[in-house]
């Protein structure tokens, strides 16, 4: 989601700094933007060629190079610790007056807001995927995030074209919350063989007109994501409608993600 992120703040006509611990992971964001910038340059949607506003974008595994950064957005893994640790260099090396985001799709805002510096100054900025193409962000506050925060990041994604929701900070916040018990409840069909992925899949095209079917999606979205998602509702809700079931499970423990990997739910060739 990283790369997608830098990409909409590049193509709003910011200058950024995306940074991973990964070199290759850099060259395949660098790549990647650039098929998705051409792909919305052949529809007209661009107002500069895809190679200026790459311009915009340099790419580091060096964390001092956002040292002067306005605002940083952390995109890592879904996990508390992970999350927590990156926040934490994040604030060891920007600005003092500098925004921090985190775009956690179902962590406490209010946790994450103690790993950093000046926690009136960080805020939840959740983007969907693919970043380019949905208009979607959550924006979520902690009780320590000052108000005028909230208006100034609002105002930012709207300059880029976002169209921001707030919603509280409670786990899962609005999108995940309602839609990992489907994803959930899809797999469940699936284990009891109700139908097959393809159709349950076609039941909420067809049916729901939903642009793809609850196994699809969480396809499309990462089977160790959704797990992980679903972990951190389960334990906080400790509710049994978010437990992750046991074939989610078994996917990912066979290093079966989804698309990233070539097969999830369903096998995609050489498509990631
Ligand atoms: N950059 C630019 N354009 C892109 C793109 C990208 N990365 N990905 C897709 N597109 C464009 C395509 O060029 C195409 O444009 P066109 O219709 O004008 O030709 C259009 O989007 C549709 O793409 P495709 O024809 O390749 O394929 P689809 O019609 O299947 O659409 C999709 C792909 C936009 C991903 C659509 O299937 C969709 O909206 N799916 C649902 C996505 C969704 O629900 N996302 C949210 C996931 S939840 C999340 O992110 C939160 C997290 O916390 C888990």
């Amino acid at each position: 989601m990283g790369r997608g992120i830098g990409q909409v703040f590049a193509q709003g006509g910011y200058s950024v700094t995306q940074v991973d611990v990964n070199k290759d992971a850099l060259a395949l964001a660098k790549d990647s933007i650039y098929d998705s910038l051409s792909k919305l340059e052949k529809k007209g949607l661009l107002r500069e060629t895809p190679e200026t506003i790459l311009k915009r974008i340099s790419f580091s595994t060096e964390l001092d190079s956002i040292s002067d950064s306005d605002i940083v957005i952390e995109a890592v893994f879904e996990r508390l610790d992970v999350k927590s640790e990156t926040l934490r260099k994040i604030s060891a090396v920007v600005r003092e007056d500098a925004l921090i985001g985190s775009n956690t799709s179902s962590i406490s805002i209010n946790l994450l807001s103690s790993s950093v510096r000046n926690p009136e100054r960080f805020m939840g900025i959740h983007f969907f995927n693919p970043v380019p193409v949905m208009k979607l962000v959550e924006l979520v506050s902690s009780e320590n995030t000052s108000g005028d925060l909230l208006k100034k990041v609002s105002e930012l994604l709207v300059s880029i074209g976002k169209d921001p929701v707030h919603v509280k900070d409670f786990p899962g916040f609005v999108s995940n919350r309602v839609l990992m018990p489907l994803i959930r409840e899809a797999i469940l069909a699936l284990e009891e063989s109700v139908a097959s992925a393809s159709d349950i899949d076609k039941t909420f095209r067809l049916g729901m007109n939903h642009p793809m079917g609850p196994l699809e999606l969480a396809d499309f979205i990462g089977l160790d994501v959704c797990q992980d998602i679903m972990e951190v509702l389960y334990n906080n809700y400790g509710d049994p409608r978010f437990k992750p079931p046991v074939t989610l499970r078994n996917l990912v423990n066979s290093k079966k993600l989804g698309r990233k990997s070539g097969e999830g739910f369903y096998k995609y060739g050489d498509k990631k």
